[in-house]
């Protein structure tokens, strides 16, 4: 079955869907972006994205290219057209196409909307968890503004590349206090021996996940007590476990940081519950998809 994404209000095959070079997500990263899970049929959080979302364009002023409703409406359309049933919706929004020129386009210029969809294998994502992923740690080099979702994503692409080549799945970076800020995708967690998760305030260097806040609340309703600060790599080496959230991932066991092996090397008994429960605190809107 051949892919279809949204671009500019025209639903194409994805293999020729384009935009102008003059974009200006293309020439200066002048965009955001979201991403949401689509799981068993139904759209993972969306309410609490599309929140995210609308927030990242107010803080670029970049103008919403249309109202939630008809938002909504084309993210079901572009997953019904793909019939992803579990996987992943990616919409982006820049500030249009304009001749290149750092100030901002005139007032009229109608800002960009590109959507794709794509289908995840549960059991392949199910099969790294189990075994756990490895992190490995980078100064932390990015602008001070990652709570914005931006497409400028240049720092965790290197990052991201680096821990690949040294066999690790994420890189974490760390401040100059020599806290973890978060990984290049996803946000981090420990669990301390006592049975505290904890992981970084989101009130600075982070950017606030949405599974973030699910696991959260999930984590309390099982009767953990969760506190919100920051921690080193020695006191993340020395947690009972360690583990990664983001809507690609889900709740994803570490199980090596840098060239520490995390306990048995396996991951551990509380990260995979919590793993295993996600989706009873997330919100779930039901979808139709087409040959189900
Ligand atoms: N990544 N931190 C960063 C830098 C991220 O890019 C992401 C999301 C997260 C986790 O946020 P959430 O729980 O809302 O997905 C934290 C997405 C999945 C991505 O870029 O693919």
């Amino acid at each position: 079955m051949s892919r279809v994404a949204y671009v500019n209000g025209q639903y194409v095959p994805h293999s020729r869907a384009a935009v102008h070079i003059e974009d200006r997500g293309y020439q200066f990263s002048d965009g955001i972006y979201e991403v949401c899970e689509v799981w068993n049929n139904s759209l993972v959080d969306m309410g609490s994205h599309l929140d995210r979302f609308d927030r990242s364009l107010r803080q670029l002023q970049i103008r919403a290219p249309m109202s939630r409703g008809a938002l909504v409406r084309v993210m079901k359309e572009v997953i019904a057209l793909n019939r992803v049933k579990n996987g992943l919706i990616y919409m982006q929004v820049t500030r249009g196409v304009s001749p290149r020129d750092h100030y901002f386009p005139p007032k009229d210029t109608p800002p960009s909307l590109v959507m794709t969809a794509k289908s995840v294998s549960r059991l392949k994502n199910d099969q790294i968890a189990a075994r756990g992923v490895g992190v490995i740690t980078v100064e932390e080099n990015r602008w001070d503004r990652v709570d914005i979702k931006s497409v400028g994503l240049l720092p965790n692409v290197l990052a991201k590349q680096k821990a690949k080549e040294s066999g690790a799945r994420e890189a974490w970076f760390v401040d100059k206090n020599g806290l973890i800020t978060e990984g290049g995708s996803t946000n981090a967690w420990i669990i301390l021996k006592d049975g505290t998760l904890v992981t970084r305030p989101a009130t600075h260097g982070i950017l606030k996940g949405i599974t973030r806040g699910v696991l959260m609340k999930l984590a309390e309703t099982k009767g953990f007590h969760v506190e919100e600060r920051g921690f080193s790599i020695s006191e993340a080496k020395q947690a009972q476990e360690v583990f990664l959230t983001s809507a690609s991932g889900l709740v994803m066991p570490v199980t090596k940081i840098n060239e520490t092996i995390m306990g048995d090397g396996k991951p551990g008994p509380i990260v995979q519950d919590l793993r295993k429960s996600f989706h009873e605190a997330s919100e779930l809107i039901k979808l139709n998809v087409a040959g189900d």
